[in-house]
């Protein structure tokens, strides 16, 4: 590169137009970092998570569980299998979209695409479709990767699993 040619060059780099550009990139990089540094201040660490628990529970039980407790522990069950769902605050905790599922047997709800639980005291899910029973036990698998299993929802009479001896491979079955 010969001396005129690197003049023009440096000419070119240092134009107006340039230097707007680039004092631009500056202030947003400075900007973002400022962002990033505020929101590290201002977000408070989350809290560490519960004890897991295991243990089978009624219907009655299960509705204990719906985030309102100081704990703030929420449950949800599905294909009568207890899942601690808690992680997912924001979609079941109160206030959220999918609160309805709190505490509750979600299996209708989820099998049928209604964001709503009934109240009985067991939903037995015998009228189900075909394809709503693809569709809840495809819940379950997405529950099973994600969450934590608690134990089975009771139905009435049944009588509560001891886990207290449990190995952890069994705890996944
Ligand atoms: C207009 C319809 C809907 C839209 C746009 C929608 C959108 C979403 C979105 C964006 C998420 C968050 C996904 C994530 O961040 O992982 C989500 C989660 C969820 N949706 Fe929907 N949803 C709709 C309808 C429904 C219906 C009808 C049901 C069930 C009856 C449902 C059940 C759920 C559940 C259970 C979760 C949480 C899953 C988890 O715990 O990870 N959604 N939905």
């Amino acid at each position: 590169m010969s001396d005129a040619e690197a003049t023009s060059l440096w000419a070119e780099l240092t134009s107006p137009i340039n230097l707007v550009l680039l004092a631009f990139i500056v202030y947003l990089i400075y900007k973002i970092l400022q962002s990033k540094f505020e929101s590290d201040i201002d977000v408070p660490p989350p809290p560490p998570p519960l004890p897991k628990i295991r243990k089978d529970l009624t219907v009655a039980e299960l509705k204990q569980y719906d985030g309102t407790a100081p704990d703030g522990r929420v449950l949800l069950a599905v294909n009568t299998i207890i899942f601690d769902v808690t992680k997912g605050k924001r979609f079941y905790g109160p206030g959220g979209p999918y609160a309805a599922f709190a505490g509750k047997d979600a299996t209708r709800g989820l099998a049928t695409g209604q964001v709503a639980s009934s109240d009985k005291d067991w939903d037995d899910v015998s009228d189900l479709s075909a394809d709503e029973v693809a569709s809840a036990k495809e819940w379950e698998e997405q529950f099973r990767e994600k969450y934590d299993i608690v134990g089975r929802l009771l139905k009435p009479g049944e009588q509560p699993k001891n886990y207290d001896e449990e190995t952890e491979d069994k705890k996944a079955q």
